[in-house]
């Protein structure tokens, strides 16, 4: 008797287990899915905000007019989207313009991920990575996505010699480490990226 309800146990666990454990996966990956659609949206939310800004401000004033707008909104904005939404969100550079844009590990090996995927042919306007990273004990939900290049970035982040007089003298006042130049068209400026506790 102990020995048939033990197998009818086992088989009932047998049957009802996998469900379970499939209800488990399942879970976590819709939860998965959920954080980096959250990421994805936010990621894609707040550049073309900036976009707009730069364009009214050169609109008004010429690009180094503008360039307070990147120096002091597009923190601004980062910080404003980061207390809405719990993710710790800024933007980072192979050659950064402001010394604070300089990735870290993770954002380096992505960048140069990037990078390579670029030069095989991916549209830099594609290009993300998404990843729980376990870091200093701590599960972080870690997201990224490369800028590209526009053709109104060029005005502050071109060729040297195509920017303008005034262009060129604010950014060297303001930034005397300025990598951030000699860009093209389609070239990945640089990525925003976004981190929060699992
Ligand atoms: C009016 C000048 C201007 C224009 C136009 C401009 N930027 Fe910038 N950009 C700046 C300045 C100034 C900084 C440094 C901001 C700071 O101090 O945090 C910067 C910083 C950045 C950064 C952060 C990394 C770093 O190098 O410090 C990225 C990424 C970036 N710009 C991308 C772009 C993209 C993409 C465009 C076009 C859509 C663009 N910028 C257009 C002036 C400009």
């Amino acid at each position: 008797m102990k020995t048939r309800q033990a197998t009818s146990t086992w088989a009932l666990a047998r049957r009802v287990l996998p469900a379970l454990l499939m209800g488990v996966s399942l879970g976590a990956a819709a939860q998965g899915e959920a954080w980096q659609a959250d990421a994805r949206k936010v990621a894609s939310d707040v550049p073309p905000k900036l976009l707009a800004m730069l364009t009214a401000a050169i609109d008004k004033g010429g690009p180094e007019g503008a360039i307070e707008v990147c120096s002091v909104e597009a923190p601004k904005m980062a910080k404003a989207a980061s207390e809405k939404t719990g993710w710790s969100i800024r933007r980072v550079s192979l050659k950064a313009r402001n010394p604070k844009a300089v990735p870290d590990a993770w954002e380096l090996a992505a960048l140069q991920d990037f990078d390579r995927r670029a030069a095989a042919g991916e549209s830099p306007a594609t290009l993300e990575k998404v990843e729980l990273v376990v870091e200093g004990g701590q599960t972080l939900q870690r997201y990224m996505r490369a800028l590209p290049t526009q053709p109104l970035c060029l005005q502050c982040h071109g060729p040297v010699a195509n920017l303008s007089p005034a262009v060129a003298a604010r950014l060297a006042a303001l930034y005397p480490a300025d990598q951030a130049v000699g860009y093209r068209v389609g070239e990945m400026r640089g990525a925003i990226t976004l981190k929060r506790p699992q």
